[in-house]
Parts: C-alpha cells; sequence; structure tokens
C-alpha cells in the first residue's frame, strides 16, 4: 500500500542518529531511499554513481570486497548483480542507528555472504590485516567527508589492504569539494603504483576516482 501511494506522494519516516542528523527513510515512486537533510545516502543517486563506477571495472577475478560506508548498503545490492552473491563482501558502518536501518528497512541481514561491523572505518582499518580485490569507499557525514579520510596514514592502510590486483572506487566527493584533497589522494596512489581514472560530475554530482594495482 506505501509502496503504491508513493507513486502518488513521497511518503518519509524521520529517524534520529548521533552520528547523521535526522535520518529519512522515503518512500518514492514505488522505492525505498535513504536520505540524509541534504543528501542522497543509499538507493536513488548515489546507487547510479556508484554503479557508473563499477561498471568501468574488471572485477571478473574480484572475490572479496571491503565496503567502508554501508549507509543502506544499496552498493552491497548493486555488487550482488555484478560479482554474484557467492563472494564475501564486509560492510563497515560507524553509525548504529543505519546499521539498524540497512538491516530491518533494506534487508541486508538477509544476504548471506555479507559480514555487518559497527566500527569507525579509520579503527577498521588500522586493525585490519586481510586482503580485498575490491575496496569502496564511500564515507559520508551528510554532504562532506570526514577529514581524516583525505589523510595519508588512512590511505597508506588502504594500499596495504588492497590485493595484487586489486581494485579501488573512492566516491572523492559532491559538488566539486575537496579539490586539492582529492589530487593529493590520487598522486599518493599513484606513486604506489596505481593507475588511476577520475570520473567528474558523475550523474551531475559526484567526483570518482578509479585505482588499479
Ligand atoms: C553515502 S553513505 C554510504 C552509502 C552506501 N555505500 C550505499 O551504497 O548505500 C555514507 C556512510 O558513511 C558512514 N560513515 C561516515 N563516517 C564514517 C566513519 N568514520 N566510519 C564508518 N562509516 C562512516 C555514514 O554513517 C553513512 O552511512
Amino acid at each position: 500500500m506505501v509502496r503504491l501511494l508513493s507513486f502518488i506522494y513521497p511518503i518519509t519516516k524521520k529517524v534520529k542518529s548521533e552520528f547523521n542528523g535526522t535520518l529519512e527513510i522515503t518512500w518514492y515512486n514505488g522505492k525505498k531511499h535513504l536520505n540524509t537533510k541534504n543528501a542522497n545516502y543509499s538507493y536513488g543517486s548515489l546507487q547510479k554513481i556508484l554503479k557508473f563506477g563499477l561498471n568501468k571495472m574488471d572485477l571478473s577475478r574480484c572475490n572479496n570486497v571491503l565496503v567502508l560506508g554501508l549507509g543502506g548498503g544499496s552498493v552491497i545490492k548493486t555488487l550482488g548483480k555484478i560479482i554474484g552473491h557467492q563472494k564475501s563482501i564486509i560492510g563497515v558502518e560507524i553509525d548504529p542507528v543505519i546499521v539498524k536501518i540497512a538491516k530491518e528497512e533494506f534487508k541486508l541481514s538477509k544476504i548471506k555472504n555479507l559480514e555487518i561491523i559497527c566500527d569507525d572505518a579509520s579503527d577498521f582499518m588500522q586493525k585490519n590485516r586481510s586482503n580485498f580485490d575490491l575496496i569502496i569507499v564511500d564515507l559520508f557525514i551528510d554532504t562532506k567527508i570526514p577529514s581524516p579520510f583525505f589523510e595519508i596514514p588512512f590511505w597508506e592502510n588502504i594500499v596495504e589492504a588492497t590485493s595484487k590486483e586489486g581494485n579501488i572506487l573512492f566516491n572523492a566527493s559532491l559538488d566539486f569539494k575537496n579539490e586539492c584533497d582529492i589530487i593529493n589522494i590520487a598522486s599518493y596512489l599513484y606513486k604506489n603504483n596505481f593507475q588511476i581514472e577520475r570520473l567528474e560530475k558523475v550523474n551531475k554530482t559526484n567526483t570518482l576516482l578509479l585505482a588499479k594495482r
């Protein structure tokens, strides 16, 4: 019923979160989205943006994936279609309210190959000893990427955790922000023998960095 009504007008449920302010779960045109006050977090345009980046990568030999910034998990659903449902995926998310929304509203607890870890992505990367064939870095608080994720120590850990032929997809900005930071990260990855592709104005808004060993 809610789904059908959402074709006539959007229906929104609001949930308060310590990390992300007021979160909105909105039914719109028959599909559920997760938004903050100023940004679409999951499903909707964010899902299209990450899908565009993933489709530019060769993921035929991708066996395990790390997603930093789980949100409502729209990229997990996209990955299921691209790499199949047998491969291992770890999703890291700082906000326990979002983890609950992801499991209950977007049914992520039904995805057997997904392990959800509620932790800060920087702390997780410091402790991590595993390698991944694909690392997706999609860390925002509303429209901003928190500053530690533009600092080299975080990227040292990302490089360390990328497998021999691994890929990185970095959702690097919304609306042309963080230009110097993006150049800095791209040149750090380049010096560490990654091939870099930069995609601008994806879905008219976002900058993506794709890196391949
Ligand atoms: C744009 S959403 C992620 C959307 C998700 N990748 C998807 O495909 O649906 C950004 C997420 O980053 C999370 N985040 C922000 N800072 C974080 C941190 N320090 N550690 C882990 N997650 C963080 C936010 O809580 C939010 O859920």
